[in-house]
């Protein structure tokens, strides 16, 4: 029995994806093995990263300067590995802070150069993204990083920035939720544990002219270049995942691609922030402008009914509601794998709910 799982990573993954995984796991297409068991340079595996590859590529239209990195390490080893392969120590770089994981980003980066944060949405705590026309740039800054979904604020930018500087965007709760334009980013990374496959994976896509500048004492398994050289294969990569993550690619291109994952995720989106604005119950603190598609947290006009709702929930088969553990309330995620039919169950859910203690 499968339930709605909303949780905000690692996340639900596509149902026919994982039957299709189990049905391959101790005979992977007829060589008596699961793919774990094969070496990642055999021809067979090969084969099967330059697919997932491809139909990455397809799926964003990425363009043929930029490289695919299959990494490890998270989203978080690139908050490091982005400064180390894009400055000097005497660089400066610019951050837009719009929640947790920029603030995680920036502060990092402070280990290895001058971090100007050129706009911070402190002042409406972190429900709204400040203006492009309110940011102090740096002149020659090294890149711009932003965080385009923050996955526990729910706050989305809805525009991307137009800078000098390189853009470098942390994507990881909002790739493949819709078209994107590669060509505007320098730098796009991702944690795969929402919209990409299991945990272990973090896809990296950067443009070419930005490789092999790195800082002497780059460790090699971080160094944009050298992983590039090696097709992602310097050492060996988390290769369930990368198969997985294929499966996951093969599954977006059937369902139609970004743009029918667009209308349903908007759809999606569009049904919750409705049912939770209309309640007179529930609220969500973000600015209606970046609502994020991804990440709706919300909280219940009586706090001391949060564990009800919580329980309730559970038994109605919706699990993992809770909102991170630094915010508290409730947050729904509803990454590409989660179906309409569940937001439906959810909204349906909230509404009894209030009917019941509101
Ligand atoms: C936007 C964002 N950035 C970074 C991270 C950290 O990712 P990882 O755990 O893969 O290091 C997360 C994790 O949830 C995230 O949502």
């Amino acid at each position: 029995m499968r339930v709605f799982n909303f949780a905000p990573g690692p996340a639900a993954l596509p149902l026919e994806v994982l039957e299709q995984a189990r049905d391959e796991m101790t005979d992977w297409r007829g060589s008596g093995m699961s793919v774990m068991e094969i070496s990642h340079r055999s021809k067979a595996f090969m084969a099967v990263a330059a697919e997932a590859e491809a139909d990455l590529r397809e799926l964003l239209a990425i363009p043929g300067d930029y490289k695919v990195l299959f990494l490890q390490g998270g989203a978080t080893g690139q908050f490091s590995a982005i400064p180390m392969n894009l400055t000097h120590a005497d660089s400066s770089v610019d951050y837009i802070n719009t929640g947790s994981w920029s603030k995680k980003a920036l502060g990092e980066a402070r280990h290895y150069c001058k971090v100007n944060v050129a706009a911070d949405a402190a002042a409406s705590n972190y429900t709204t993204v400040p203006p492009r026309s309110a940011w102090k740039l740096t002149q020659g800054a090294a890149y711009l990083h932003y965080t385009p979904n923050e996955t526990i604020g729910g706050v989305e930018f809805p525009f991307v920035p137009q800078v000098d500087a390189p853009l470098v965007a942390d994507m990881s709760s909002t790739i493949l939720s819709r078209p994107i334009d590669v060509s505007r980013f320098g730098v796009i990374y991702a944690g795969a544990q929402k919209n990409i496959g299991p945990s272990g994976l973090c896809v990296v896509i950067v443009r070419e002219d930005l490789l092999g500048r790195a800082r002497h004492g780059t460790p090699s398994v971080w160094d944009f270049k050298a992983v590039a050289d090696e097709g992602s294969m310097l050492n060996t990569p988390p290769t369930f995942a990368w198969y997985f993550a294929g499966l996951v690619f093969k599954w977006l291109k059937k369902q139609g691609g970004l743009s029918a994952m667009e209308e349903r995720n908007r759809v999606k989106a569009e049904l919750l922030y409705a049912t939770i604005d209309s309640s007179g119950f529930y609220r969500n603190p973000v600015d209606p402008a970046c609502r994020s598609w991804m990440n709706v947290p919300f909280v219940l006009a009586a706090p001391a009914l949060d564990r009800s709702f919580l329980a309730e929930a559970n038994q109605a088969g919706l699990v993992n509601l809770a909102g991170h553990r630094s915010v508290g309330g409730m947050r729904a995620s509803l990454y590409n794998a989660t179906s309409i039919e569940a937001v439906r169950a959810l909204t349906e859910f909230m509404r009894e709910f209030v009917r019941r203690h509101g």
